[in-house]
């Protein structure tokens, strides 16, 4: 049986990868903060173990990660916040809450996972397409999306040499509680479904970057090859619309 380990199952995307998958008869590590939805996921699927730890806690994170009795196959590194600052007013305060899970979550669960990493590992980390060009008021999460997408591109050229699979997933607008918040108009937003087939069949095929909805995420990759000049008048006119 197949194995999975997933971060940030107990809401949005995660959970449905973590259902979707023991529905296809793998065997799921479900992890988050939430022990309540945790315990009822795996009283929903046979095949689900529930792991709960704060992943922005090292400790943590290494005793849950640091000693699993069975390897998973497939890590989706998923867990993640999002939070816009006021703008243009720096809050570091707020910069550390969002880098803490984005950044340093995925860090640590990467370094309670590697000693174990095999030629058969396959890893994937949620970034987002939010980091392919400057967005109003991300500078926080795009920020923290642009660093683990660099971290995850350049892991992946250093992980080769021990035969690890590295995947950057980056979506565009899903509808999950992290998106419910947001007060702007959010375009070719897709359901959790959706999201979770896209990354699915892309982890299936060995994909090592998964982007979606692809039309969404090739006219911002497009928009990114612009002259910045351009990229930040066209945040700005974003800003007064
Ligand atoms: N939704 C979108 O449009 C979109 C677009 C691009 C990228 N993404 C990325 O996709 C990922 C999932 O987002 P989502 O929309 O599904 O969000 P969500 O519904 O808010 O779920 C976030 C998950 O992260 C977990 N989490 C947050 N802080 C944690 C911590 N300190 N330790 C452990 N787990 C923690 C939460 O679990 P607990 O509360 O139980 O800890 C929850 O399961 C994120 O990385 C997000 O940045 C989302």
């Amino acid at each position: 049986m197949k194995h999975v380990l997933i971060t940030g199952a107990t809401s949005g995307i995660g959970e449905q990868l973590a259902r979707d998958y023991a529905r296809q008869g793998w065997q799921v590590t479900a992890c988050g903060r939430n022990q309540d939805k945790l315990n009822t996921m795996a009283r929903d699927h046979a095949s689900l173990d529930a792991l709960a730890f704060d992943a922005t806690d090292s400790e943590q994170t290494h005793q849950a990660l640091g000693n699993l009795s069975v390897f998973p196959d497939l890590i989706i590194l998923n867990a993640g916040t999002c939070e816009y600052i006021d703008h243009g007013k720096v809050d570091v305060a707020l910069f550390k809450r969002v880098f803490e899970i984005n950044v340093f979550g995925v860090l640590h669960c990467i370094e309670a996972l590697q000693a174990r990493f095999t030629h058969s590992t396959h890893l994937a980390i949620v970034g987002s397409s939010a980091s392919y060009m400057p967005l109003p008021r991300a500078e926080a999460y795009g920020g923290s999306k642009a660093a683990i997408s660099y971290i995850a591109n350049t892991l992946s050229v250093d992980l080769a040499q021990q035969g690890v699979t590295l995947s950057l997933i980056s979506p565009g607008f899903v509808k999950t509680p992290l998106t419910d918040q947001n007060d702007f108009a959010m375009p070719m937003r897709i359901t959790v479904e959706q999201a979770s087939e896209a990354i699915q069949k892309g982890l299936a095929k060995g994909k090592t970057e998964i982007h979606f909805p692809r039309k969404f995420t090739f006219i911002l990759k497009f928009l990114a090859l612009l002259p910045m000049s351009w990229q930040r008048a066209l945040a700005r006119r974003m800003t007064r619309n």
